[in-house]
This record gives C-alpha cells, structure tokens and sequence, in this order.
C-alpha cells in the first residue's frame, strides 16, 4: 500500500497515547524503552513528538528534542511492524524537521544502530550524513552511527 493511498494524520503525542505508543516500541526494538521512560518522552517533549495516525489508531511515532543552541535531536522513531514500507516513517521524520526548522534549529542529528539498515537508508534519503562512529554506544555492546544535516 502506498502512501498516497492512505490518510495519515500526525498530531502532537498525548499522554493517553502511552499504551499505543508503548505497544510499538516493544514490536520494534531488542531493548524497548519502559513505559515510565516512553511517559516521561511524551511529557517532556511534546512540542516536538508526533504520532501518526490512520483512521483513528496510532501507526507510528517520533521524539525529538531541542538541545543547547538550537540543535535538534531525534531520540527515537518507529512505525508498527504492520504499517512499514508505506512512507509513514518518512512522512514522521519531514513533519518534524519542518518543526525543527520553524523552531530555528540550524541543524539535526541522530544516533543509529550500525545495523539499522532500513533506518540508515531513511536518513540518508532525507540528506543525513554519517559523522561519526560511537563504539559500544548501545547497552548490547553494538555502535551508533552519529548522522547529521544542517536545517
Ligand atoms: C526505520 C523505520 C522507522 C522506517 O519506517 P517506514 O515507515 O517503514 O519507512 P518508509 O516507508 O517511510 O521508508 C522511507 C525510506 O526508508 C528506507 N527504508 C525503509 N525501510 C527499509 C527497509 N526495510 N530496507 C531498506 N530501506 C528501507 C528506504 O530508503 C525508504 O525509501 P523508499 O521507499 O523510497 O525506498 C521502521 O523500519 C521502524 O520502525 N524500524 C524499527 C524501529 C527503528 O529501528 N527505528 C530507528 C531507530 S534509530
């Protein structure tokens, strides 16, 4: 199913939204976040964590912050196993950028999974560029990519 298909909607991450949220996280990584860290993202970084929504149930998620001189950070973002290969990942990581930007961030970055193939091609896609190898940035001992671009 493409994209074009589809009525996706993105709004800003609620705290009800937790148990969706929650749900897709654990089908998505090894290590997923405990429900008090995904409840303290959604609280804290509101302004700029979306999720994406088709016909009312949450499909997909980002979480991004500001840090120290306007420079955006994307923490995590995933799509249920179920929706992939649809755009909505990609869609998720547009809408936040434009925010970054309207927010006047001069750039974003991220850390990846050195294996995240699939992660790896979306942020390449959207013009991020490997800065950076961060060994055993991950709690299993894997590194990260560091990936950035300017806004
Ligand atoms: C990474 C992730 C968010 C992508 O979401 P998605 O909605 O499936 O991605 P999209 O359909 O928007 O794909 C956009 C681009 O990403 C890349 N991509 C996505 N899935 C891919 C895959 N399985 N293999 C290779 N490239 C892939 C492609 O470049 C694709 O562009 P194309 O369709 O023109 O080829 C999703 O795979 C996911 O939730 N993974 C688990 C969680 C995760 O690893 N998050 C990243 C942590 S850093």
């Amino acid at each position: 199913m493409k994209k074009k298909n589809i009525n996706i909607r993105f709004r800003k991450a609620r705290n009800e939204d937790l148990g969706q949220i929650q749900r897709i996280e654990s089908l998505s990584f090894k290590n997923p976040y405990p429900p008090y860290y995904t409840r303290a993202l959604i609280e804290s970084l509101s302004d700029v964590s979306l999720v994406a929504e088709i016909e009312n149930k949450i499909v997909g998620y980002i979480f991004a912050r500001i840090e120290y001189g306007k420079i955006g950070h994307i923490v995590t973002i995933a799509v249920d196993p179920k929706y992939r290969r649809m755009g909505i990942g990609e869609a998720l990581m547009r809408e936040v950028i434009n925010k970054l930007k309207e927010l006047n961030c001069s750039s974003v970055y991220l850390e990846v999974r050195v294996s995240n193939k699939p992660a790896i091609n979306l942020y390449r896609k959207l013009g991020f560029l490997i800065t950076r190898r961060i060994q055993k940035y991950y709690r299993d001992g894997e590194d990260a990519f560091l990936m950035e671009r300017a806004l």
